[in-house]
């Protein structure tokens, strides 16, 4: 048995996922319903980001994942892609200090070409500032795709084969150790809000054995309380990776 499938000591460890990826949907609709602009929507959607994070490690989660900006969003109206790039700006502005003192380690997932030079400058910035950070990590994915990550896990391997680098043939864990999300601990719960029932193109390769979450609640609404009631449904579920027995909920790591 290696360490990642290994069963924790009966009570030894919370029985909660440690990494969690939510899908922050459903901002337009909760504007709408108000007859507010979208932009207002996501402004709210921001303060939900921030409850949530906060309530994340009462819940026993080490590893938030969150979708910001999907690869496909730049198909969204110019403006409303230059609210959702003003809100980075604002959100590493008024909360990296604290993420930082906080103990929390912040990494960017998706392609920085293509972004605004300054807020791949912030990224870099904020990536950096928290690098030594081990209490809890917080992964944004903004201008990210899973597809286009997997192709890229895939394109560093042949630049270090071309480069004369001894990394062998590609493997699953070859490739699992160049994506985005190498950091992180295994994935176990992926939670989409605002009753939409897909992953568009979020943590594909990661989610092969995630235990899935919907909620009708829009994303701004999102919270504590919201965050516990997704966690308690994975609680409940049994998960055998292939196997006729359930597995820890939880693998440890
Ligand atoms: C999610 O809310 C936020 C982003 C995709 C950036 P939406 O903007 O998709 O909200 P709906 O789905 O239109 O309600
Ligand atoms: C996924 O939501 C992307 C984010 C939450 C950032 P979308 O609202 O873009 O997804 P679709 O278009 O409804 O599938
Ligand atoms: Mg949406």
């Amino acid at each position: 048995m290696t360490a990642t499938t290994a069963a924790p000591l009966a009570g030894s460890r919370p029985a909660g996922p440690r990494h969690v990826a939510l899908i922050m949907d459903g901002n337009g609709r909760w504007a709408k319903q108000r007859g507010l602009p979208r932009a207002m929507g996501h402004r709210e959607g921001v303060q939900a980001l921030k409850r949530t994070i906060q309530a994340a490690p009462d819940l026993g989660i080490e590893c938030l994942t969150v979708f910001g900006f999907s690869t496909e969003n730049w198909a969204r109206p110019e403006e409303e892609v230059s609210d959702l790039m003003g809100l980075v700006r604002s959100y590493v502005a008024s909360d990296l200090n604290r993420l930082d003192r906080e103990g929390v380690r912040l990494r960017i997932l998706g392609r920085r070409r293509g972004l605004p030079s300054d807020i791949a400058a912030i990224i870099e910035r904020a990536e950096a500032q928290t690098a030594n950070n081990d209490r809890f990590l917080l992964q944004v994915a903004f201008n990210y795709g899973a597809r286009a990550d997997v192709v890229d896990a895939a394109q560093k391997h042949i630049d270090r084969l071309m480069a004369g680098e001894p990394v062998g043939p590609i493997t699953e864990e070859a490739l699992q150790g160049n994506l985005a999300t190498s950091a992180a601990p295994p994935l176990d719960l992926i939670v989409r809000t605002s009753g939409e029932q897909r992953l568009s193109n979020f943590l594909l390769w990661e989610a092969a054995y995630a235990e899935l979450v919907f909620q009708d609640i829009l994303w701004p609404d999102y919270g504590p309380q919201a965050l516990a009631e997704a966690v308690a449904q994975f609680g409940g579920r049994e998960r055998r990776y292939g196997g006729l027995q359930a597995a820890p909920a939880r693998v440890a790591g």
